[in-house]
């Protein structure tokens, strides 16, 4: 089965004996691709859209896996099932996948693993989800088809970030792999480009990206 380096790297962060509920499954290649690595992983594959689980259908089928994930449409947590302890959320944007964990907080004291890959907002992402009495565990980052995606686990707990480690990512920081700095390379160019873009009525915002510039630089 082919599947995007992007997901591949989301499926390896999974670990053996979970539960796992992917919201936004789409075609589900990414359970397939889990359950198929993991002998004692079952899954739960939900889209809110019936169109995406037609698809993901026909691939559960042709790989026999009907026994090991289970389909259902719903709108991102509705789909919980008792003994749920890993949710995925992926391709989905920041402020939905936020708005995904904020609208059934209660379930969460019963997941150990929570694996994001936003489309964008990475900054309001760590910061609300860290805010859910979660950690970050470790973070991955991925450049396909010409984008970067950073990938992060979330466990339960507390840690303190600040705001560049919010916006960047804390483990990604720390390791400092290629990729990750030709990510850096990619942001610093954008808000060069912004900075020069503005006039200086907008002095606080010029500062602000000044002060990111920097500390990119650092790096
Ligand atoms: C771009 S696809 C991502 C597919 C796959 N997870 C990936 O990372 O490649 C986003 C999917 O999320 C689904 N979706 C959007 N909002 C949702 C929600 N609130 N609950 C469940 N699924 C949702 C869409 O129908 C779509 O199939």
């Amino acid at each position: 089965m082919k599947i995007s380096k992007r997901l591949q790297v989301i499926g390896d962060l999974v670990s053996d004996n979970s539960f796992i509920l992917d919201i936004g499954c789409d075609h589900a290649l990414l359970d397939i691709y889990v359950v198929q690595k993991n002998k004692n992983v079952h899954a739960v594959a939900s889209d809110i859209n019936e169109g995406p689980l037609k698809k993901a259908k026909e691939n559960i089928n042709k790989y026999n896996l009907k026994d090991k994930i289970k389909i259902k449409q719903a709108d991102g947590l509705e789909s919980y099932e008792e003994n749920i302890d890993t949710i995925i959320l992926s391709g989905l944007g920041g402020v939905t996948i936020v708005d995904i964990l904020k609208n059934k907080k209660e379930l969460l004291p019963k997941i150990k693993k929570i694996i994001i890959s936003s489309n964008n907002n990475y900054y309001y992402l760590r910061k609300n989800i860290t805010n859910l009495n979660f950690k970050i565990e470790s973070e991955k980052i991925v450049y396909e088809k010409g984008k970067y995606y950073p990938i992060i686990v979330f466990i339960p707990g507390k840690e303190k970030y600040n705001n560049f480690q919010l916006k960047y990512g804390p483990k990604l920081l720390k390791e400092k792999n290629q990729v990750f700095k030709n990510y850096l390379d990619y942001n610093r160019k954008k808000l060069i480009k912004i900075y020069k873009s503005l006039n200086n009525k907008y002095f606080l915002k010029k500062i602000k990206i000044k002060r990111e510039i920097k500390m990119i630089n650092k790096i």
